[in-house]
């Protein structure tokens, strides 16, 4: 990270810490809702299956950037999907990096080739071993597999979310985040229930055995890009909800936090280790705020 930015992102959070403030760092922008996979654990897949143009989306990222946002993640549906004309997700990375933002990251299912260096971080969503993740995300692990080796920089983060399905493979991922040539490191999250998915919702004793698992990994020198002294409070559900200081844009449509804020009691079960990590943080939880300056540090 540049010196620029983390003073950037230094005197925000002092701010916020101090004043209680309510401004947004972090944005998203969904690119579309279109997906060429169904995973069994999502709910936001061909809701409307709009590709947004480019204008559209280029509106919103100014729009984000008047708001203060600067650490900027494009999203989806499947973000590969999206295009304009001549213009690819590629297009709107170097956009978003020209017009200020600080950080820019895209989240992508990784089956199609990935040439994007310059974004910070591409998060990409491996739920698992090759049959746990096959059982989620369809028939996709070898393709996922392919590309990132093929990958024309060394900018992915694994995503994985946790569920009923996959709860065992967590070693086996930061393996393979630590053997992999392209890849950086890890990032977990636990399935947020929504009402059609609540079956692949984990236990407090199941979360408590996964933190306990990610924390030895983490011992072991697994690169995982999540903050251990968030842990009491996510596998309780005890975090803060919902985080001010990130905002969603979908179709012009501004929701603090996430889409999901919609969704009637789901924060009380959100499973975003993000949320818990930038809540504790502007509400000045020292350990927090030590752990996060190391972790982002060594991974952006
Ligand atoms: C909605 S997807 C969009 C980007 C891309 N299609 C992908 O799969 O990475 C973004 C991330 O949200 C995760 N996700 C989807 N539903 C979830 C849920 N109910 N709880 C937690 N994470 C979820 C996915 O596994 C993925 O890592
Ligand atoms: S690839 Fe991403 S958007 Fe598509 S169904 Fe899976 S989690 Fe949802
Ligand atoms: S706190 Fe609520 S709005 Fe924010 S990510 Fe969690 S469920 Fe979604």
């Amino acid at each position: 990270m540049k010196l620029s930015s983390f003073i950037h992102f230094a005197s925000f959070g002092i701010r916020t810490i101090l004043f209680h403030k309510k401004e947004a760092i972090l944005g998203t922008v969904i690119v579309t809702d279109k997906c060429n996979l169904s995973c069994k654990h999502c709910s936001v897949n061909n809701i409307t299956a709009i590709v947004h143009p480019y204008e559209k989306i280029k509106k919103e990222m100014e729009t984000l950037y008047n708001m203060g946002v600067r650490i900027l993640f494009f999203c989806g549906g499947e973000t590969f999907l999206w295009k304009d004309g001549e213009k690819t997700l590629r297009d709107l990375v170097i956009e978003a990096k020209a017009m200020g933002f600080l950080i820019v990251n895209v989240v992508t299912n990784g089956t199609f080739p990935i040439d994007l260096p310059e974004a910070d971080l591409i998060l990409l969503s491996l739920d698992g071993d090759r049959t746990r993740h096959n059982i989620i995300r369809g028939n996709t692990y070898d393709t996922i597999m392919k590309n990132i080796e093929n990958a024309t920089s060394d900018n992915i983060c694994f995503y994985m979310a946790i569920n009923k399905i996959n709860q065992k493979a967590i070693p086996l991922v930061c393996m393979t985040a630590k053997n992999m040539k392209n890849v950086r490191a890890v990032s977990f999250n636990f399935h947020t229930p929504y009402p059609d998915t609540k079956e692949l919702a984990l236990t407090k004793e199941e979360k408590a055995r996964c933190c306990h698992i990610i924390s030895r990994m983490i011992d072991k020198g697994a690169p995982v890009f999540n903050l251990k002294s968030a842990f009491p409070y996510l596998i309780h559900n005890q975090f803060p909800t919902p985080c001010h200081q990130c905002v969603v844009i979908e179709n012009g449509k501004i929701s603090t936090c996430g889409r999901c804020i919609d969704v009637p009691g789901l924060c009380e079960e959100c499973g975003y280790f993000f949320v818990a990590e930038y809540t504790l943080l502007f509400r000045g939880h020292p350990g927090i705020i030590l752990e996060m300056l190391k972790t982002y540090l060594k991974y952006i």
